[in-house]
């Protein structure tokens, strides 16, 4: 065995990722220091302005306790897919722009190059107390394979390396993989925050625990669907990848979206959840319309019912009075995708729903919810609920790859050098 998977096999411990070996950043000395940090500055820009800054919010309590602690702070990040060739939309320039205008009391610089000279001088420059923010990382193939030159180009910029990047924890770059074998790792704010969430809701609940999983198809979850009926009390399917499961208990479901392939898929999970002591609960009425487009004429139908030429779109009310009886149940629910065509009105009503119940029942302190990607963390915001969840998580993929029982790349990196510093 290498050293390094020796450090890994330490690292993800017995059973689950040992969690206990990633070092978070409160207490270690950085005065003075160039600490790189990893961000996930992949937000939308519009028209070269950032449309929503959550994510740079998110990693800027990090960003700030290192400026303040006299740290140089070096910022890494990516935006879209550039594979390798810089355009204008893919730039981190604006948002290097917005987080000036998030930190006003600090100098946050740009600097329009990863490595290089211009890189080194850059840097070289910053005071104390001062950010600089590096073009997209991805302008470089080195990024995307992992490429341990390139790691070392980013590791000659700083002293100590800072991952708060969890929504980017799925991929083994070299800005949140190999770098973190090149200097002293830690987990920044941010991801000590959702590692922790997501970890005791999946690894030590607080039970009954349910996990509501909607979404378009079960071709692209089905991972996420059989780790969770091994782990969870109640699974409740929702969106179109539960006409599939409608569709392999011999339902009808006319023209909905579904996918006949995956329904051996389907029933391999249904079998399996009943060897797991797991309920798998399932629409047992539906809004269903002629054709998915914008207030086209709908009606309510009971699952049983659904005419061959219609297609079923949202929950229908006594699927969302079934689910409120149920979460009113349960003490910890894990929550992804939607409930119904959520972008298309009025078929995303059952999902906002939902999306006020869950933050009800926080608020009244009888759940503990946890939430994550696009389409669950839009809806929450629709409602204006975001703050009222338990945690909601900035990670998309990340937050999928967690649930679907994987390790993450990253997080085992900074694990790595975790039981390596501790090993020494
Ligand atoms: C995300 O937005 O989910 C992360 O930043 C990862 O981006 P990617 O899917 O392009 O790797
Ligand atoms: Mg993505």
């Amino acid at each position: 065995m290498t050293e390094l998977a020796a450090l890994a096999a330490i690292a993800n411990g017995a059973g689950g990722l040992d969690l206990s070996c990633v070092k978070p950043i409160d207490g270690v000395d950085v005065a003075g220091k160039r600490v790189l940090v990893r961000a996930d500055f992949n937000v939308p820009i519009e028209g070269g302005v950032v449309a929503d800054a959550t994510r740079i919010s998110r990693v800027l309590p990090t960003i700030a306790q290192l400026a303040q602690a006299g740290a140089k702070v070096i910022v890494l990040a990516h935006l879209g897919r550039p594979k390798g060739v810089p355009t204008p939309e893919t730039s981190v320039r604006p948002v290097a722009a917005k987080l000036q205008e998030l930190m006003p009391d600090t100098v946050v610089r740009f600097i329009p190059t990863v490595i290089g000279e211009e890189a080194k001088r850059g840097t070289e420059a910053l005071k104390p107390g001062e950010v600089a923010v590096l073009e997209n990382l991805r302008y470089h193939t080195g990024e995307e394979k992992n490429d341990p030159e390139f790691a070392k180009a980013l590791a000659a910029l700083g002293d100590i390396y800072v991952n708060d990047a969890f929504s980017s924890a799925h991929r083994a770059h070299a800005s949140v993989d190999a770098i973190a074998d090149l200097l002293p790792a830690y987990a920044g704010l941010l991801m000590m925050a959702e590692i922790t969430a997501l970890g005791e809701a999946l690894e030590k609940p607080e039970r009954p625990v349910m996990a509501i999983v909607g979404g378009a198809k079960v071709s692209t979850k089905i991972e996420v669907l059989t780790n969770l009926v091994t782990r969870m009390d109640q699974l409740v399917v929702g969106g179109g990848m539960a006409t599939t499961f409608l569709l392999a208990q011999g339902k009808e479901v006319g023209t909905s979206l579904c996918e006949p392939d995956f329904v051996a898929t389907a029933k391999d999970i249904m079998a399996l959840a009943e060897r797991s002591s797991c309920e798998i609960v399932l629409p047992v009425d539906e809004v269903v319309a002629m054709k998915l487009e914008e207030n086209a004429e709908s009606w309510i139908c009971p699952v049983d019912e659904v005419p061959a030429d219609a297609m079923i779109l949202d929950a229908g009310p006594a699927s969302l009075a079934n689910l409120t009886r149920r979460l009113s149940g349960v003490r910890t629910v894990l929550w992804n995708g939607p409930l119904g065509a959520f972008e298309v009105k009025p078929f995303g009503a059952g999902t906002l729903a939902l999306a006020r119940e869950i933050a009800r029942l926080t608020r009244e302190g009888k759940l503990i919810s946890v939430a994550g990607g696009g389409d669950t963390v839009r809806a929450l915001n629709v409602e204006g609920v975001s703050d009222d969840l338990t945690y909601v998580s900035t990670a998309g993929g990340a937050f999928l790859e967690w649930l679907g029982g994987h390790k993450l790349p990253a997080v085992l990196a900074l694990a790595r050098s975790g039981a390596r510093a501790a090993a020494q």
